[in-house]
């Protein structure tokens, strides 16, 4: 684990110095911490595909539904047994998984199965959330057929609704920076300072008063592991440059997109 939080260690902070290029006056301070839980129940205020939670419907597929939302929204204490970091799936996935440049779950089902070069096989939607399981929450893979996993696919194909099958919207993924930012580590510690440590805490460990959940760990025995796509440079500073501070904006806000539906 240690070599892991070494390593988790030098991504966040290079991350942050490659933002070297942010205008002070861009870049929002933090100002009062806002919990997170104040942040993943506005799904339908999101710009990207608004979704209103009221509409998921009743009966055996709406407890699904809400099943799922709440799986990703509290991940560790609802899978303890498949997570081994103190992550939720919207940690990363913003506002429940509705927003651009941070990795939005909208039209996922349309997308899958599909074709990743890494494994080098074709893959369906089960795999892809299992590859998250095993990275991103440094835990292990849920049946395919287990009532856990067919509740978050059951969430995801609720934000999908009215989205064309097989469309990859834009605002898909983290946004890459490009070029790419050279980092700069000295840089990255300052800003990290300033800017993150209010929420994030000084030591990047996230703050868990009385063991409950408001900010997330970037890095340490809490965070994921080094396989992570947040584990990359590249992605890691291109959803802090889009989403960070938290409620505050990066330097770069991307305007609403056009509707995915159309
Ligand atoms: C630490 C951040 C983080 C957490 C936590 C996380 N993910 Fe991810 N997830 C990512 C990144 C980064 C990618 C994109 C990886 C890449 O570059 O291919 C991704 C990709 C995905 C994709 C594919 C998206 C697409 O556009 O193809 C799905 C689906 C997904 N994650 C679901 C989940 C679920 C469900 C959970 C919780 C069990 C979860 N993720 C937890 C960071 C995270
Ligand atoms: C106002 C508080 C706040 C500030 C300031 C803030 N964050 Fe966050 N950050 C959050 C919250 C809350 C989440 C998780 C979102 C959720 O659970 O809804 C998050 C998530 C993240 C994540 C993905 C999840 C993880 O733990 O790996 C990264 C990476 C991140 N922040 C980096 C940064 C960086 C770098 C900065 C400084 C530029 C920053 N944040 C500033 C509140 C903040």
């Amino acid at each position: 684990m240690s070599r892991f939080a070494t390593r988790a260690t030098l991504v966040a902070l290079g991350a942050l110095g490659a933002l070297a290029g942010c205008r002070a006056e861009e870049r929002a301070t933090a100002g009062t911490p806002v919990p997170a839980a104040a942040t993943t129940t506005v799904i339908s205020r999101s710009p990207y595909h608004p979704v209103d939670v009221a509409t998921i419907p009743d009966g055996p597929l709406g407890d699904a539904i809400r099943r799922g939302k709440q799986i990703v929204e509290h991940t560790y204490e609802e899978l303890p047994d498949h997570v081994g970091d103190k992550l939720h799936c919207t940690s990363c996935h913003l506002a429940g998984g509705t927003v651009a440049d941070a990795g939005p779950w909208v039209g996922m089902p349309g997308l899958f199965p599909q074709y990743r070069s890494r494994g080098a096989r074709v893959i369906s939607l089960a795999d892809r959330i299992n590859g998250c399981f095993e990275r991103s929450m440094n835990g292990s893979p849920l049946d395919p057929r287990s009532d856990e996993m067919i509740a978050i696919e059951a969430y995801m194909s609720f934000l999908s609704k009215g989205v064309k099958s097989g469309a990859s919207l834009p605002g898909r993924g983290f946004a890459k920076i490009d070029p790419p930012p050279v980092p700069d580590r000295a840089h990255g510690a300052e800003v990290y300072a300033t800017t993150c440590a209010a929420c994030h805490g000084a030591d990047g460990a996230g703050q868990f008063p009385g063991g409950v959940y408001t900010f997330p760990p970037l890095w340490g025995d809490h965070s994921f592991n080094i396989g992570a796509g947040m584990a990359r440079l590249d992605t890691a500073a291109a959803f802090i440059h889009a989403n960070m501070p938290l409620g505050a904006g990066g330097c770069r806000r991307r305007t609403p997109t056009t509707s995915p539906t159309s």
